[in-house]
């Protein structure tokens, strides 16, 4: 359940009409709903209420600063890949203790911001980063708190995009090579080594995979106890997947207790990094119809939201439930929802029955809270789409949508070009 329901034909956020945020705000527009967030939140705190523990919500997912705040609100961290990220965070008041730096690129200069920052800690995917994290805390005076992120070799079983725990992915350190560079980590001087890391796979719909990974995280834990290495955290990364159509993944409530039931012996301070989980279904895109028309072979309904809006299904085939704003069309058809972008992969929706949209309506593309806005682009020379929060019968324009200006911002015609 979530908070975008019916009242008679018309689709609400919470208490407000969407088509009277789409009055105000325009398309395409991204609407997300407080109340879901939180209950999101708190589904997933309350999860592992009964150990030490910290949601770092993974804010590629989603990084409006309202959206954060909301986290920060409630006592959330956020797990960072990029200075930009960290800027925002900051921003939104995350406190830096629960700040983790994960990500294969980290650059100088984004590490020496997150040590004057004094994030918690940075999740190191190399043997050549660990060594740029002790000479830039070197040459700063001071200690950089690490987990290394371990590959643990375990098949998340989702989306090859999104797969990240394999051997052949360019993510972590592998697990056979992870216990030597403990070791290397140990005697550095400016380094102080205080967590464990993985991460595996995105939209996950099983258990299992979680459960092998910290199996064969256990047994490196036990080899670096022997060796004299502590840890006092465990960070298990992201990935618990949603609902988009007919997934049945786990409820945050039942993935804690496996995990808990799995690591409790340990004894130590476990770290969470969702994503989609927290963000996903507690946003919707709602674009325009703009014109409908009949090809030869396919029934094609024309939006103003397109792949620069919402990438996910041109990129991964993807799954957005639609729906009608006003459900108030004369019987169903099967068509493809496609943006006005010159690309044949600019689709919304392929081969789906769906109202008979008629130029003029508003259509709702569900589940997309989550990586939506987050990597929309300009292409096209599209101005990139509002974003709205509501909460009860309120809502704000938390991103205004960008307008022409913005798009030339920052370019320049040099002289030699000047006529
Ligand atoms: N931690 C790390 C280190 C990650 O790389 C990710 C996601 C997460 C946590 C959060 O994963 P989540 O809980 O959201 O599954 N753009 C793709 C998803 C890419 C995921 C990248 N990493 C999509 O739209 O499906």
């Amino acid at each position: 359940m979530h908070h975008f329901q019916y009242r008679g034909n018309e689709l609400y956020a919470e208490e407000v009409a969407v088509k009277d945020i789409v009055a105000k705000a325009g398309t395409p527009v991204y609407i997300y709903s407080h109340a879901t967030l939180e209950r999101h939140f708190r589904a997933m705190d309350d999860a592992f209420a009964a150990v030490p523990h910290t949601i770092c919500y993974s804010m590629k997912a989603n990084s409006n600063l309202a959206v954060l705040k909301t986290f920060a609100n409630l006592g959330g961290g956020v797990d960072i890949v990029s200075g930009g990220e960290l800027y925002r965070a900051l921003k939104a008041g995350i406190d830096p203790k629960k700040i983790v730096y994960s990500g294969v690129g980290k650059k100088d200069d984004e590490i020496e911001y997150a040590l004057k920052a004094g994030i918690l800690m940075f999740n190191v995917e190399s043997e050549e980063e660990l060594d740029r994290i002790n000479e830039i805390a070197g040459s700063l005076g001071t200690k950089a708190g690490i987990a290394i992120r371990v590959n643990p070799d375990v098949d998340p079983e989702t989306h090859p995009y999104i797969t990240t725990g394999l051997k052949k992915a360019k993510f972590g350190i592998n697990i056979e090579r992870s216990l030597d560079q403990y070791k290397r980590a140990a005697a550095m001087p400016h380094i102080e080594v205080i967590g464990i890391d993985c991460h595996i796979g995105s939209q996950l719909t099983k258990i299992s995979p979680f459960v092998d990974t910290i199996r064969k995280l256990k047994r490196l834990i036990a080899g670096l106890e022997e060796a004299g290495i502590r840890l006092t955290y465990f960070d298990l990364g992201g990935g618990l997947g949603i609902t988009y159509d007919e997934e049945a993944p786990p409820l945050p409530a039942e993935y804690g207790r496996a995990i808990v039931e799995e690591t409790r012996d340990m004894g130590l301070h476990l770290i969470f990094e969702p994503g989609r989980n927290l963000v996903g279904n507690a946003g919707i895109m709602v674009g325009k119809c703009l014109y409908t028309k009949k090809g030869e072979e396919k029934n094609f309904v024309i939006v103003d939201a397109a792949m620069n809006d919402l990438a996910r299904p041109s990129l991964y085939g993807s799954f957005h439930g639609v729906q009608a704003v006003c459900k108030d069309q004369d019987g169903s058809i099967v068509a493809d929802i496609v943006g006005p972008i010159c690309e044949s992969g600019d689709f919304l929706a392929k081969d789906r029955e769906m109202p008979r949209f008629r130029g003029g309506d508003l259509v709702a593309f569900m589940s997309a809270g989550a990586y939506g806005f987050a990597m929309s682009s300009n292409y096209n020379s599209r101005p990139r789409a509002a974003e709205v929060m509501v909460k009860g019968d309120t809502f704000t324009i938390i991103r205004e949508r960008e307008n022409r200006d913005d798009l030339i911002k920052g370019e320049n015609i040099p002289d030699f070009l000047q006529k």
